[in-house]
């Protein structure tokens, strides 16, 4: 963790127990790594992963739009200055109302057949033709062999079936595709493999469907390193790979845009989670340091605790984002002290699995004492039980690259 980053979080242990840190560095190195990469595609920021306002400002800035999953990150995102064309709606389940108030806002990607056709009478209604997208379900997995059940999207086969009926609909036209199927993949090899796949499919969609497309979403995917040994996506090759793709795709398809959601990648290793030792204690010859929120203030950690002690050994895919592998967090002691002691690491919430290590050798820590969790960028503030016991909410903090420290929820 560099210095300026333990800087900042002592000085702001002075004002609050319990605060993320977004580090505006990191998050225009990593996108500068992408936009340098991939040099044919549009990158679509995940804006579910870290939806605060001054994170999402940083990366809207270098030209990225949204990938928006609820009608509240369309409006964050026009709100920001992006156009309906620079902002793509896709998820499950959204209301008639959902709709009504992003037509016009945003391209909104169709997640069903229903959807297609809630989207037709609501574009009616307002007397225009929605230019849309379908999330698709493909014919082919991540990991190879044929497709899968899913709730995100709709089957190849079944909309193709539905062909007719969807070409009768007179308010909408079916202009982009999009498909995710797997988070936080750290191997290049797959994600080629997967970006080929893709490009097969918008053939078939073009065939059957009797279409030509403005936009292909491939969606994300893109992993970064939680454990130390994890090691990185290999962006350069992935992107020299879909470079190629791209050009090739382009000889035949002059006027269809490629689009790559960043996923976790923007910003997912920019942020820290810092939290005070509050207390601490000893029973039955076991150390405890009470933390000012743990599970309420990160849940990540100790949803890996439990994890961990009581359910599995495998790394269980399906668990992203709330668990990711073992050892995915650091944990930092900012204090002087030249000794260590074994600790167990804990929250003040009335439950026992408000735990986020057991028995951990760190630093020799005392009241006062700030500790930070690494890897709290993406997917940690958002999915932590904040109302838990009624206690504060964790700031939300950015360090600018000049060094101030800014509240990342007020513009
Ligand atoms: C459609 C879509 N895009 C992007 C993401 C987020 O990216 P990540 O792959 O880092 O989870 C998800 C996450 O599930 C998703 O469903």
């Amino acid at each position: 963790m560099e210095k300026s980053i333990q800087n900042a979080v002592l000085e702001q242990s002075k004002k609050y127990n319990s605060f993320y840190i977004y580090d505006e560095k990191t998050i225009l190195d990593y996108t500068k790594r992408l936009k340098d990469c991939f040099k044919e595609v549009k990158f679509l920021y995940s804006v579910k992963n870290n939806p605060y306002i001054n994170v999402v400002k940083t990366v809207f800035a270098q030209g990225f739009g949204a990938d928006a999953a609820s009608l509240n990150e369309v409006l964050l995102s026009e709100k920001l200055g992006l156009k309906e064309n620079e902002i793509y709606y896709s998820a499950p389940g959204k209301t008639e109302n959902d709709i009504k108030e992003s037509l016009g806002k945003a391209v909104i990607t169709a997640d069903s057949l229903n959807e297609i056709e809630i989207i037709n009478k609501s574009a009616e209604e307002k007397g225009i033709v929605a230019q849309i997208g379908v999330r698709i379900n493909p014919d082919f997995g991540f990991f190879g062999g044929k497709g899968a059940p899913s709730k995100f999207g709709i089957d190849e086969k079944q909309l193709f079936d539905n062909a007719e009926r969807i070409k009768s609909l007179q308010n909408i036209k079916i202009t982009g595709i999009h498909v995710h199927l797997h988070s936080q993949e750290l191997n290049t090899e797959l994600i080629k493999k997967y970006h080929d796949n893709m490009f097969d499919l918008v053939e078939r969609v073009c065939k059957n469907l009797d279409i030509s497309l403005d936009f292909v979403n491939l969606g994300s995917g893109i992993g970064i390193p939680y454990a130390k040994n994890d090691k990185e996506v290999d962006v350069k090759l992935l992107g020299e790979n879909l470079n190629e793709l791209c050009h090739k795709f382009k000889e035949k398809y002059k006027n269809t845009h490629i689009f790559v959601e960043t996923g976790r990648y923007a910003v997912g290793k920019s942020g820290y989670y810092a939290c005070k030792v509050v207390d601490k204690k000893t029973s039955y010859g076991k150390t405890f340091i009470i933390l000012s929120s743990t599970l309420n203030g990160f849940v990540r950690p100790a949803v890996a605790h439990i994890i961990e002690k009581y359910a599995v050994d495998e790394f269980p895919a399906e668990s992203e984002p709330f668990y990711t592998c073992k050892n995915a967090f650091d944990y930092i002691v900012l204090n002087n002290s030249d000794k260590t002691e074994k600790v167990t690491l804990c929250g003040s919430l009335c439950t026992s699995t408000d735990i986020i290590e057991e028995d951990i050798e760190l630093k020799e820590m005392n009241i006062g004492d700030m500790l930070v969790m690494t890897n709290a960028g993406s997917y940690a503030s958002v999915i932590t039980p904040y109302q838990f016991a009624s206690l504060p909410k964790a700031a939300q903090l950015m360090l600018k690259t000049d060094g101030s420290v800014i509240n990342a929820e007020e513009l």
